[in-house]
């Protein structure tokens, strides 16, 4: 990791050293096979499924941010999933938080309880570390939650997997790698949708995975790998390139966000309101404990569906969409996927890099 903060590594992350003639960032290389002759441990690049110089180049950058070697995959998913591959094995117990993303649980569900992986569901805001880690061999964490935005302590986790013997992941979306370092509070893996804040820019779709241990990057490349679904080296490039904004993204989101989660507590309209950021938010102190940023994504509920549905149809600077992290604000009313515990009116809101007065007009007049 280099000794400078976070706002400046991001602009250094990556980059080689100064190249008279070649441009700050060279551009993506597009390549399925690379020339080589004879050995193919002797050169550097020899098929684009292994291995492509974007790749690299954008690996190195999230690995000085994570502090332990990276991974880029085709989508947050595939990151996730590919951490599940790696970690688990049937007759093992992966401890998975039930308020987490809702096809985190699918996954699971869906492909893991099949071949004889045990599920041991939790809630993040009140899980019991030593109950949840016993006998598990990996304990997936994902904080703040989308969309519920709740918090729990990484570290005390991680102490008590490690005491068990267990893996520990955190799922790390919706803070980045600027709001939560999941590696220095004890993580095993920090895993990331880069489609969200990351990247920031609504126009990719990829993931990555960091590691404690070089060994686990190493079997993590080799499932890649061996499993194929790769990212396309044009959208490694956009995220390499938009990181270099990140902080400055984060700063304008994370504070807009914050002033948004302060006008709808006051406002009546609404009925309750999370924020990790806000001073009465339950999760709070927790927040304030771990997190640098708390993040762009605020939630909140409104009446019911027809207060939400009159929200978005009276909102002009808020599009409706799903997805969040993104330099539009945008929200969506989460319950249309069915996928979530959360009531019908409720809304998540990712602040977006408009003028703060501006978005809290807009916000302000389409509540009515
Ligand atoms: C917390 C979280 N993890 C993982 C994912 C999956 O990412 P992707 O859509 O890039 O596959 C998402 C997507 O919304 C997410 O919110």
């Amino acid at each position: 990791m280099s000794e400078h903060r976070a706002g400046t590594r991001v602009l250094q992350a990556g980059r080689g050293a100064a190249d008279p003639g070649a441009p700050f960032l060279p551009g993506p290389t597009f390549a399925a096979p690379f020339h080589f002759a004879g050995d193919a441990r002797d050169v550097g690049y020899t098929y684009g499924r292994y291995h492509n110089p974007t790749w690299t180049a954008f690996e190195r950058a999230l690995g000085d941010l994570e502090g332990g070697p990276a991974l880029v995959f085709a989508s947050g998913m595939a990151a996730v999933s590919a951490v599940f591959a790696i970690a688990l094995k049937p007759g093992d117990v992966l401890a998975i938080p039930d308020d987490c993303y809702y096809a985190t649980r699918a996954l699971a569900d869906d492909r893991l309880r099949g071949i004889g992986i045990e599920l041991r569901p939790f809630a993040t805001s009140s899980a019991d570390w030593n109950r949840v880690t016993d006998g598990a061999s990996l304990v997936w964490l994902e904080t703040p939650t989308n969309p519920g935005l709740d918090v729990c302590d990484i570290a005390a986790a991680a102490a008590a997997a490690h005491a068990a013997g267990a893996l520990i992941a955190v799922d790390n979306t919706t803070a980045t790698v600027l709001g939560q370092n999941p590696l220095a509070l004890g993580a095993d893996f920090s895993v990331a949708s880069d489609t969200k804040a990351l990247t920031g820019h609504a126009d990719l779709v990829l993931g990555h995975v960091a590691c404690a241990d070089d060994a686990w990057a190493v079997r993590l490349r080799a499932y890649r790998t061996q499993t194929g679904a790769i990212a396309g080296p044009m959208e490694v490039w956009l995220a390499h390139r938009s990181l270099a904004t990140l902080d400055v993204r984060l700063e304008r989101q994370c504070g807009n966000a914050l002033a948004i989660a302060a006008l709808l507590q006051q406002h009546p309209a609404v009925a309750g309101v999370r924020y990790p950021g806000l001073p009465s938010d339950a999760a709070n102190a927790l927040a304030v404990r771990q997190m640098q940023r708390f993040g762009p994504v605020v939630g909140f509920r409104l009446a019911d569906r027809a207060h939400a549905d009159r929200f978005f149809a009276r909102a002009r600077l808020v599009i409706e969409a799903t997805s969040f992290g993104g330099v539009h604000t945008s929200a969506e009313r989460r319950a249309r996927w069915g996928g979530d515990q959360v009531s019908e009116g409720f809304v998540r809101l990712s602040a977006g890099c408009e003028d703060p007065a501006d978005l809290l007009e807009d916000i302000a007049q389409a509540l009515g």
